[in-house]
C-alpha cells in the first residue's frame, strides 16, 4: 500500500473543458472524482452537479478524444431511498438478507448524491450507444479501510473505529438512536484487487455495469460494529441517541454479487475481523500523523 507515486495534476473536473489542455493520453480512465457525502449533497446541490456529474462528463470527452475506456466508480445510492425501506422490512421479517442487484427498479427519490451518480451511469451508457466509448461501471456499496480518514458524513467505519481508539464521542443517529441500521463493507484491497483485474482483462467486463461490496457475509449493524470496535480498542463508549432519522439516510444496503461472480471469479476475501483489525493498526501507527483529518 502507498507505494506507487501517482502525478497530481490538481484539476478542477467540475468546470467545463478542464481536461482539453491535458495532453496525457490514458489507455483506460478510473472515474472516482466525487463529493462522495450524501448529506453534504443535500446542503450543496452546485458543487455536487459540477463534482460529480460534470466531471464525468469532462471525463467522457477527454476520453472519446483519446480513445480511452472508462471504469466508473458508482453508488449503491443510485437506489431509491424507499427501496431500503422495503428490503429492510423483508429482512426484518424472513431474517435472511435482502440484496440489491443490477435490475432493480431505480424510479424513485435518491438524494441529489445518489442522482449524480445515476445520472453518471446513464451519460456513460449514451457515449457508448452513440459514441462507441467502452467502459465498466462498478456500482458499490459502502468501501472502508486503511487510509481513510472518517467524518459523520463520510467514512463511517473509521470514524466508528478512531473514535473508539480515541475515547471520543458518537452517537447511534436516526432509526430512533437503535443503531440497527445494516451496511455491507467492502475493504479497499479487495476493490483494488477487482478494478486491477478489470484494467487487465477489460474486454472481459466491457460495457458492463456490477454491483459491487461486501456481500452479505460482510453486513454488519451499527451496534455489532459498537462490539467490534470495542473487542479491538478494549475500549467502551457510551453512545449517545439521536433519534431523528434524516430524510437522506437509508436504514439498510447489501449487495448482489451474483452477476460479478457470473463475469469472473472475484470475491471479497477481507472478512469485517480482518479489515477492522487492518483499519486499527493503521491508525495506531500513523495517529499523530493523521489526527488532525479526524
Ligand atoms: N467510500 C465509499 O463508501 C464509496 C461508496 C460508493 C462509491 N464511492 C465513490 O468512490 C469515489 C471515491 O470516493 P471516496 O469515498 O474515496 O471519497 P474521497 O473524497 O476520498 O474521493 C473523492 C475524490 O474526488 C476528488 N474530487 C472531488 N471533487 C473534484 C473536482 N471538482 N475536481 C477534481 N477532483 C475532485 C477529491 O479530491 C477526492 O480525491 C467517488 O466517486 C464516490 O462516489 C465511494
Amino acid at each position: 500500500m502507498f507505494k506507487k507515486k501517482i502525478p497530481n495534476k490538481n484539476i478542477d473536473l467540475g468546470k467545463f473543458n478542464s481536461l482539453d489542455n491535458l495532453k496525457f493520453k490514458a489507455d483506460i480512465i478510473i472515474d472516482c472524482s466525487a463529493e462522495p457525502a450524501v448529506e453534504i449533497s443535500r446542503k450543496k446541490i452546485n458543487k455536487v452537479i459540477k463534482s460529480n456529474l460534470l466531471s464525468t462528463f469532462n471525463i467522457l470527452e477527454k476520453a472519446e478524444k483519446d480513445k480511452s475506456k472508462i471504469i466508473f466508480i458508482s453508488s449503491s445510492r443510485v437506489y431509491p431511498i424507499k427501496r431500503s425501506y422495503e428490503k429492510f422490512k423483508t429482512f426484518k421479517r424472513f431474517k435472511k438478507h435482502q440484496t440489491f442487484n443490477e435490475n432493480l427498479n431505480l424510479n424513485g427519490q435518491k438524494t441529489i448524491y445518489g442522482f449524480t451518480k445515476f445520472a453518471s451511469e446513464n451519460l456513460i451508457e449514451e457515449y457508448n450507444y452513440s459514441k462507441n466509448l467502452n467502459y465498466i461501471i462498478n456500482r458499490c456499496g459502502l468501501i472502508s479501510g486503511p487510509g481513510q480518514y472518517g467524518k459523520v458524513e463520510q467514512g463511517l467505519i473509521s470514524l466508528w473505529m478512531w473514535n473508539h481508539m480515541n475515547k471520543r464521542k458518537l452517537s447511534y443517529i436516526g432509526y430512533k438512536g437503535t443503531g440497527d441500521q445494516i451496511r455491507d463493507v467492502l475493504f479497499i484491497d479487495d476493490f483494488c484487487r477487482l478494478v486491477l483485474k478489470q484494467t487487465q482483462n477489460f474486454n472481459r467486463f466491457r460495457n458492463n455495469l456490477f454491483c459491487i461490496g461486501g456481500g452479505a457475509k460482510n453486513a454488519i449493524n451499527l451496534k455489532r460494529l459498537t462490539f467490534m470496535c470495542e473487542k479491538i480498542t478494549g475500549n467502551k463508549l457510551k453512545i449517545s441517541k439521536k433519534v431523528k432519522t434524516s430524510i437522506y439516510d437509508i436504514p439498510y444496503y447489501v449487495t448482489s454479487l451474483n452477476k460479478i461472480n457470473r463475469y469472473s471469479n472475484w470475491t471479497p476475501k477481507i472478512s469485517l475481523e480482518k479489515g477492522l483489525n487492518e483499519i486499527y493498526k493503521w491508525m495506531k501507527l500513523n495517529q499523530n500523523r493523521i489526527r488532525n483529518f479526524f
